[in-house]
């Protein structure tokens, strides 16, 4: 009896002491302690060998091991099947996906993609130039005279380690590496970012957009510049739109212009967008300036052109209804996922 107490104890720790570990395992378990020559089957025939006087502990000692084999097996299978379920749940293929959420454009480029897909179907591809430039194609080489105000501090961002370089105040850097490098004619267009020391606020910011277009060619003339203009505002803005050119002074084109839409807002009624004037103003442009073409050693005897620079942020927040230009370089993204490339 003391031997069979004694080895029962030994079984009760080693049953507790187990840890739930696989299905086999537990298989292995119940047959080593439950199963029909198992370690409780054995007990219970050891039973006859009890003098009758113990029989009653005996019985009760035996009774309580054998439950708690029984226990021990019930929630190791519980905990298995209960894995093996959640198990199953993770890869179910039945199961609806994840809908995949698509980016959308930024309006900026979403805008910026409509002007160059216009002016493509004229002829003209695109050039891209440095954010960070050198004085000469920023400015000298533009004609951009040493005391001009637009060098001034309050204008220009300078690159503290070389006074010689800044952050482009325009994209008409582009056109100067653009005359320097390329092979005559030239019919392109340059978008880009620029920047310039303005305080921000609802209406600007110290860095926005331009889109820049230059044609050389011989025999280019001033009613080339116009006839392309106003087949770009009639492709963008529809075919009704009016557009006027007013005289108006850049150094590097001569003449120069600029050209106004009349205000998408009212029609030309006059309304607070357009300041009551009935017209929006959406470019500079004029006649490439014979000092810039031979600062880029192409002969202005021979060759003439034109160039035009306009904003994209102006006419894209009209276009989108955006009545601040903060919100273009925020990444809110409840604001961009409104832009879709059908609008
Ligand atoms: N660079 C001018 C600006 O930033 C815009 C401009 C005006 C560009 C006339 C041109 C041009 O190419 O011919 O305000």
């Amino acid at each position: 009896m003391e031997q069979l107490l004694q080895q029962i104890a030994a079984y009760k720790q080693e049953i507790e002491s187990l840890a739930n570990n696989g299905a086999d395992s537990l298989e292995a378990y119940r047959i080593k302690f439950l199963g029909t020559k198992g370690i409780v089957k054995n007990l219970f025939t050891e039973m006859k060998n009890v003098p009758a006087d113990q029989k009653k502990e005996f019985g009760q000692v035996l009774n309580e091991f054998k439950q708690l084999a029984e226990r021990k097996y019930e929630s190791w299978k519980e905990r298995l099947e209960s894995t093996a379920d959640r198990q199953t749940t993770a890869i179910d293929l039945s199961l609806p996906g994840d809908p995949l959420t698509l980016g959308t454009r930024h309006p900026i480029n979403l805008f910026l993609n409509q002007v160059i897909s216009i002016f493509n179907r004229l002829g003209f591809s695109v050039a891209e130039g440095p954010e960070i430039e050198d004085d000469w194609h920023n400015f000298t080489a533009l004609n951009i005279a040493e005391n001009h105000p637009a060098r001034d501090m309050q204008d220009t961002f300078y690159i503290q380690q070389n006074p010689d370089w800044v952050l482009r105040t325009h994209t008409s850097n582009t056109q100067i590496r653009a005359m320097e490098r390329s092979q005559l004619p030239i019919r392109i267009v340059c978008p880009g970012r620029v920047y310039r020391n303005e305080a921000i606020s609802a209406r600007s910011h110290c860095f926005f957009h331009q889109i820049e277009g230059l044609y050389i060619d011989e025999n280019v003339s001033f009613a080339d510049l116009k006839q392309t203009l106003y087949f770009f505002v009639q492709e963008m803005y529809g075919k009704d739109i009016k557009i006027r050119f007013r005289p108006s002074y850049f150094p590097f084109t001569e003449p120069s212009a600029e050209m106004d839409i009349q205000c998408l807002i009212c029609h030309g009624e006059g309304c607070a967008v357009c300041k009551r004037t009935g017209w929006l103003e959406i470019l500079g442009c004029g006649m490439v300036h014979p000092k810039v073409l031979d600062n880029c050693k192409i002969d202005p005897n021979k060759y003439t052109g034109f160039a035009f620079g306009m904003g994209i942020e102006r006419p894209a927040m009209l276009k989108y209804g955006i009545n601040d230009i903060r919100l273009f370089s925020e990444n809110d993204v409840r604001f961009l996922r409104q832009f879709t490339s059908a609008t």
